[in-house]
């Protein structure tokens, strides 16, 4: 089994001031431990603070979203070369938040996939199904539709430079998690969906949880054979309450 990577996705949460306190704790936190790997998703305008503030730290950077293209006429947008410029190391893609409210397609989240593979970067690709497509028995023809397009632009194989985030909709922001046993299976069922019979390939494969992962489920939830780490909405806000989640991950 993996390390487990623990991910901060900050959302459209922050400010200049109250950063560099959560950052700071966090980060002295995690410096004690060595038995897990950590990183926060931030807004586009702290980048540069939190940069410089997990300067030195084990603690990696991460963006929420990116434009497909790499520069243009695209008011508003902000291309994976400039989130490089930054020293980004991930980039989440997909999230539901983006893929319902802002009307992104699984063509679109492929696309945005692609682009941050090719400058070297991490995508974090999210996919999960909504409560009413879980209980018409549809999940796993849901996340299978959100990954395909993946697959069909760059190859199964591409997953292997990639994060995967399961994050079921109905939990996300809910205090509703998905039972350990529910999370598995989803987990599980990608697993095999994408890597086959490869062993290999499959324990290469990173399948985060996300949906109100906090500090009391959590080491539950990383229990789980195929549950390789979380990214983390609300408590990750909160420096206690993200690093009990990062103890409950490590080794
Ligand atoms: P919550 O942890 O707030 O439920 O959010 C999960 C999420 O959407 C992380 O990307």
């Amino acid at each position: 089994m993996q390390r487990k990577f623990i991910v901060g996705n900050w959302k459209m949460n922050g400010a200049l001031a109250n950063n560099e306190t959560l950052l700071k704790e966090v980060a002295n936190g995690v410096a004690k431990m060595p038995g897990v790997d950590c990183a926060v998703c931030v807004p586009f305008p702290y980048l540069a603070q939190t940069q410089s503030l997990l300067h030195g730290t084990s603690i990696k950077l991460g963006a929420q979203n990116v434009h497909q293209a790499n520069k243009g006429a695209y008011t508003g947008e902000v291309s994976v070369s400039m989130l490089s410029d930054f020293n980004c190391d991930y980039v989440i893609v997909g999230h539901s938040e983006r893929r319902n409210l802002f009307g992104e397609s699984s063509q679109l989240v492929a696309e945005k996939f692609a682009s941050v593979q090719k400058a070297g970067l991490l995508p974090i690709i999210c996919v999960g199904e909504t409560l009413e497509q879980r209980e018409t028995g549809i999940t796993e023809a849901v996340v299978t539709e959100q990954l395909a397009e993946v697959s069909k632009l760059l190859g199964e194989q591409s997953f292997r430079t990639s994060v995967i985030a399961y994050e079921p909709v109905w939990a996300i922001g809910t205090g509703k998690t998905a039972t350990p046993e529910q999370a598995q299976e989803v987990h599980a069922f990608i697993r095999k969906n994408i890597a086959g019979f490869d062993e290999e390939f499959g324990q290469a494969l990173c399948i985060l949880y996300g949906g109100s992962v906090n500090p009391t489920n959590a080491a539950e939830l990383f229990s789980m054979p195929d549950i390789d780490g979380g990214l983390i909405g609300g408590a990750s806000l909160v420096a206690e309450d993200f690093l009990a989640i990062c103890n409950a991950g490590q080794k």
